[in-house]
């Protein structure tokens, strides 16, 4: 797609939205990703989080947090008693954007005009999902759902006001997590993540 769909075009269902997004050019990043990785879970669910982008792995398999963070994430809602199936996980942006590097494809972080681009089929999914609380996880989705580009440290596990009207809490991205190189200082921000989870399936189910 070219440009921005017009009101008659506007998808009804997260099927016919995921369907759409497949097909998605509002930003540069399709060309080079393997493929639009759309959100999963329950279409009606009351918890959703939103991560950054897709990684390596999720690229190659079209399935939004199955790579190492995804893993973690995943890893941290079971010991929480979270069904993922419960939920809807998307992505801000819904590409993979990446440097390659040899036979290796290093993670970008997208920027502004990429997260704003694909804002719009985050609002379809916030619009059809109607979620009670949006867990933003780290500064891209933050910044996809308020707009507000602040630092996450004052942030996290406070609840701000999103786009689309509903409340928002923030809380630390797991390849953030995944990549501090001090083991204490990863297990006490993995512990803040975990109590977030914990606090959003609280505030939502
Ligand atoms: N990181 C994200 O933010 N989302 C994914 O789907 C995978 C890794």
């Amino acid at each position: 797609r070219s440009g921005m769909p017009s009101a008659e075009e506007l998808p009804r269902t997260l099927a016919d939205a995921g369907v759409a997004a497949a097909q998605c050019r509002l930003c540069g990043l399709c060309e080079k990703a393997t493929q639009t990785v759309w959100g999963e879970g329950a279409g009606d669910a009351a918890l959703m989080i939103v991560g950054e982008q897709p990684g390596d792995v999720e690229d190659l398999a079209g399935r939004p947090f199955v790579g190492p963070a995804g893993q973690l994430l995943r890893a941290e809602l079971t010991k929480a008693a979270i069904d993922p199936a419960r939920l809807w996980l998307t992505n801000a942006v819904k590409h993979f954007k990446f440097e390659p590097r040899g036979k290796r494809r290093l993670h970008q972080n997208p920027n502004r005009t990429e997260i704003e681009a694909c804002r719009w089929w985050l609002q379809r999914e916030l619009a059809l999902v109607r979620p009670k609380l949006v867990l933003a996880l780290g500064a891209s989705a933050a910044f996809a759902l308020t707009g507000k580009v602040g630092a996450l440290s004052g942030r996290r596990g406070v609840i701000e006001i999103g786009f689309h009207g509903g409340p928002i809490m923030i809380s630390w991205h797991p390849s953030y997590i995944l990549r501090l190189p001090d083991p204490q200082h990863r297990a006490e921000i993995l512990a803040q993540m975990a109590r977030d989870l914990s606090r959003a399936a609280e505030q939502s189910f």
